[in-house]
């Protein structure tokens, strides 16, 4: 199967006068036609950044190596109007806070409908029907009228809704939805993910769904990806990766989530011990060392390889040993 995207040996690095600084290291992997991949790790582990890196949003600051291959081409060698050309159209993004996305002093039929203008060269009217459409598609009702409304009279969940008929009314084959449920509360949470993987599912997109909640890519994800302090430290089949966590972190974060789940009314929350490093580290050894349970001399000397299990790849020495001894 020929991949949609193909990000090969990606460094993000922040020039500063002090001295450069790399934020997210060695990214590795390769997303399909069709499927929905997750990404999870602790708040500030860059999941916001790999999106903007994606987009090709972050200012000249920062310098981004390595490949970045979408539907066969190099993004990174795309000038800002062919960036222009892409984004919101064969490359789409649903941002962490919805009302950061939206215009307040603009109708939101007209910011529903930018989009489609610009890159279709369709008609105002003929775009202004479509908007309708999508509305009705994403499940806001009498559509005619809400298209003259501005953002503050939608709720929360109709906003979100909004933003998941702005990302998908250019048909991309890419969308990458920065926690599109984390600002909504639980049971709108479960409606929007399900709208999402309808539309998915409808639209044939494929979906990098970005979260720190494993329970959301458990519900919607074929594969994801676990993120820690800037570097991707295992990626596997949903099944695989939440059944058999191969890297210590991924074990850690999903014992603390089945203690939140399992309810431990006299016993105290299973927590990860530490707190993630600053990305503006300098890398020597393994970024998990300082938590994790089965650290060796090694992993604070030098990074650790990248092994390929049967079923998932991790970024570990444990993994290396593990697997020279069996
Ligand atoms: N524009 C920026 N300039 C400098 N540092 C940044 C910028 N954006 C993010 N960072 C750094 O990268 C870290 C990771 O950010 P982010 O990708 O937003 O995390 P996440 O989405 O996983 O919570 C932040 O804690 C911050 O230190
Ligand atoms: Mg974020």
């Amino acid at each position: 199967m020929t991949p949609l995207l193909q990000v090969n040996d990606l460094h993000l690095t922040l020039k500063a006068p002090a001295g450069n600084l790399t934020l997210l290291h060695q990214l590795a992997f390769t997303l399909y036609s069709g499927e929905i991949v997750g990404l999870v790790g602790e708040s500030g582990c860059g999941k916001s950044l790999t999106a903007s890196v994606l987009l090709r949003l972050l200012p000249s600051s920062f310098h981004v190596s390595g490949s970045l291959l979408f539907e066969g081409e190099d993004l990174l060698k795309f000038s800002s109007r062919e960036l222009s050309r892409l984004r919101g159209n064969r490359l789409s993004l649903i941002l962490q806070d919805p009302a950061l996305a939206l215009n307040p002093i603009l109708p939101i039929g007209i910011q529903l409908t930018e989009g489609l203008r610009y890159h279709k060269k369709i008609s105002k009217k003929e775009a202004w029907q479509i908007g309708i459409s999508w509305l009705h598609r994403v499940g806001i009702g009498d559509a005619a009228y809400r298209m003259r409304q501005y953002p503050h009279e939608l709720s929360g969940g109709m906003k979100q809704r909004l933003l998941i008929a702005m990302a998908l009314i250019c048909r991309p084959s890419l969308l990458i939805a920065d926690e599109p449920t984390t600002a909504l509360d639980v049971t709108i949470q479960a409606q929007i993910l399900d709208l999402l993987q309808t539309l998915q599912q409808e639209e044939q997109t494929s979906i990098l769904l970005i979260t720190h909640d494993l329970g959301v890519v458990a519900r919607c994800c074929q594969r994801v990806m676990v993120m820690y302090a800037g570097q991707i430290v295992e990626i596997g089949a949903v099944d695989q990766v939440l059944m058999a966590p191969q890297h210590p972190y991924t074990q850690m974060l999903l014992k603390s989530r089945r203690s939140l789940e399992q309810g431990c009314v006299n016993q105290p929350l299973e927590t990860l011990e530490g707190t993630p490093p600053s990305l503006f580290r300098q890398k020597i050894g393994c970024a998990f060392v300082s938590r994790c349970p089965f650290g060796m001399p090694i992993c604070q000397q030098q990074s650790p390889p990248f092994i390929q299990l049967e079923k998932a790849t991790v970024n570990c020495w444990r993994s290396s040993t593990l697997q020279e001894a069996s």
